[in-house]
Order: structure tokens, then C-alpha cells, then sequence
């Protein structure tokens, strides 16, 4: 299972990333968690603190490596470089392991990995640095047997199209407010570019049942995967430090709900719009 979760900033993207890693890794599978998005947070969501993330290293920042890989020095531009350096020991040496025995026990594992940012990466440039990153992500995304999430920013628009098809679910988290759903209806259209049908939306931070009917309103032919509830229980969370996983009961029943969701549209073709 690969899924990708993306949305304007602050909807709750980083929190279903972590819960959703931590129901799959109580499935007794192997989890990568992968923080796409340039303002990386997933290792807070996951509780970890500074000397549990010592050693996590955003790979845009390993300039060293990227240079051993590709043939060119980070930063360069032009010249003559490799396409497709190898990556497929970083998912295991680059990440951290994140916390077991979290209630109920996990049996199963998560590694948590940063992308990081890289000024060159964001411009979209063609340097060592944007190869890597985007070469990472396809590996990640279409060459293992781990379940992959990948907490993204806002589009899906840097993402390259084979790698976008390797994904089995783009998640697109929207608010009650127009402006999160211009966004989900951005990413429906860049995913028809990419030639990508499975994107739904999950209604986040919703307080009411009018709050659910305003998205679903204005969803425009989106898959509905359900919704997570406003949780004084997840700000805690945030405030202590804490995984969501553990603090919040009813914010993992609200994803566990929308996790069978998808996997049941997955699983049945034909049911995605
Ligand atoms: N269901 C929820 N209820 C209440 N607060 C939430 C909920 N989900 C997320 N938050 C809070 O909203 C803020 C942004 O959440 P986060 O998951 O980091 O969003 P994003 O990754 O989209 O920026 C955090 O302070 C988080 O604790
Ligand atoms: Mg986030």
C-alpha cells in the first residue's frame, strides 16, 4: 500500500500521516513514513524528540552522499551526471526507527524519513539534488513491498508521472472553507494530468455535520473517504509532545474508519470515481 497525503497546510495531513503509519504498523506491516514536505513536522507527530532524531538527517541536506551517488556536486548545475543513482539502502540508513510498544502494541515497524528541502529542488531545477530526491520517491513509491506514506505539501504537482501512478491513494485533506477546497480541486485536476484516478478527500478538523455536507458539496466527482472530528485530545497531543496515536481514541477510530474506506475501494476496481 502506497499513500500519499497532501492538502493546504494546517488541515491535518502531518497527524493522518502518523496515525495512519501507526494502524499499518499495528497490522503487523512494515511502515515507511516519509516526510515530503519541505516544513517537515512527522517526527513530532510521532513524539519523538531531539536525541530520538539526532541521527535523522534531511537527505537534501547530504550533500556528500548525493555527490557519491549521482557524480555531481549538489548546487552544480549542467554537467554531466547519473540519472539514476542507486538509493535502495537509504530508506533503511538514512530513517529512524520510531518508538514500538505505543497502545495497543505495534507489532510491526515504522521508519520515519525526511526528504528536506533543497532551494534547487523547490525551483524544479534538473541538479543532483532534485534527481536524487525525485529518484528516492519513485523507489519508495514503486519498487518496494513496505507500506510507503508520504506526508506531502500542498499539490502534487513536483511529483514526476511514474511515480504518481505507483501510488495506490492520493489523500488530499480539506477544512470546512473554500479556500482547502480550491486545493483538493487543484490536485483532482493535476492528478487527470499525471493519469492518476485514485484521489480522495478526507473532510479534516470538522466540528459538525454541516461541516461534512459544506466539503462533500463542493467535492466535484472526489471520492468521499470520510472525516476526523475536531479532538481537543490531538492539540493536547501536540502541546506534550505526544503521538495523536496514543492521547487521541477517537481521532484513530476516525482514520481506521477511513483507512477501511479505501482499502475496500482499492481492493474492488471499479468503485473509484
Ligand atoms: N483532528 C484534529 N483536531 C484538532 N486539532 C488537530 C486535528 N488534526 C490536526 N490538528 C492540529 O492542527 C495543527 C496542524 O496539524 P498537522 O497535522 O500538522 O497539519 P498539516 O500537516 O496539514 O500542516 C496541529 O497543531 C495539530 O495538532
Ligand atoms: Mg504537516
Amino acid at each position: 500500500m502506497k499513500i500519499a497525503i497532501t492538502g493546504k497546510g494546517g488541515v491535518g495531513k502531518t497527524t493522518l500521516s502518523a496515525v495512519l503509519s501507526h494502524l499499518y504498523s499495528a497490522d503487523g506491516r512494515t511502515v515507511i513514513a516519509v516526510d515530503a514536505d519541505p516544513d517537515a513536522n512527522l517526527a513530532a507527530a510521532f513524539g519523538l524528540d531531539k536525541e530520538q532524531t539526532k541521527d535523522l538527517r534531511p537527505i537534501a541536506e547530504m550533500g556528500q552522499l548525493i555527490e557519491e551517488r549521482t557524480g555531481a556536486r549538489p548546487g552544480s548545475m549542467g554537467g554531466v551526471f547519473k540519472l539514476n543513482p542507486r538509493v535502495d539502502d537509504i530508506p533503511q540508513a538514512c530513517s529512524v526507527k520510531v518508538g514500538g510498544g505505543v497502545p495497543p502494541h505495534t507489532s510491526g515497524s515504522i521508519r520515519l524519513l525526511v526528504m528536506g528541502k533543497s532551494k534547487e529542488a523547490a525551483s524544479g531545477c534538473y541538479c543532483p539534488e532534485n534527481v536524487f530526491l525525485k529518484r528516492l520517491l519513485k523507489h519508495l513509491v514503486t519498487e518496494r513491498d513496505d507500506v510507503v506514506i508520504v506526508d506531502m505539501e500542498a499539490g502534487i504537482e513536483h511529483l514526476t508521472r511514474g511515480t504518481a501512478e505507483g501510488v495506490d491513494a492520493f489523500i488530499v485533506v480539506v477544512e470546512p472553507g473554500r479556500r482547502s477546497i480550491q486545493t483538493a480541486l487543484v490536485v483532482r485536476d493535476m492528478s487527470k494530468t499525471l493519469g492518476v484516478e485514485n484521489v480522495f478527500v478526507v473532510a479534516g478538523k470538522v466540528r459538525s455535520p454541516a461541516d461534512v455536507e459544506f466539503i462533500t458539496g463542493l467535492l466535484e466527482g472526489m471520492n468521499y473517504a470520510g472525516s476526523v472530528g475536531f479532538s481537543q485530545a490531538v492539540v493536547e497531543a501536540d502541546i506534550k509532545g505526544i503521538p495523536p496515536y496514543e492521547n487521541a481514541p477517537e481521532t484513530v477510530k476516525d482514520i481506521k474508519k477511513i483507512k477501511d474506506f479505501i482499502e475496500s475501494c482499492i481492493k474492488r476496481p471499479g468503485t473509484i470515481r
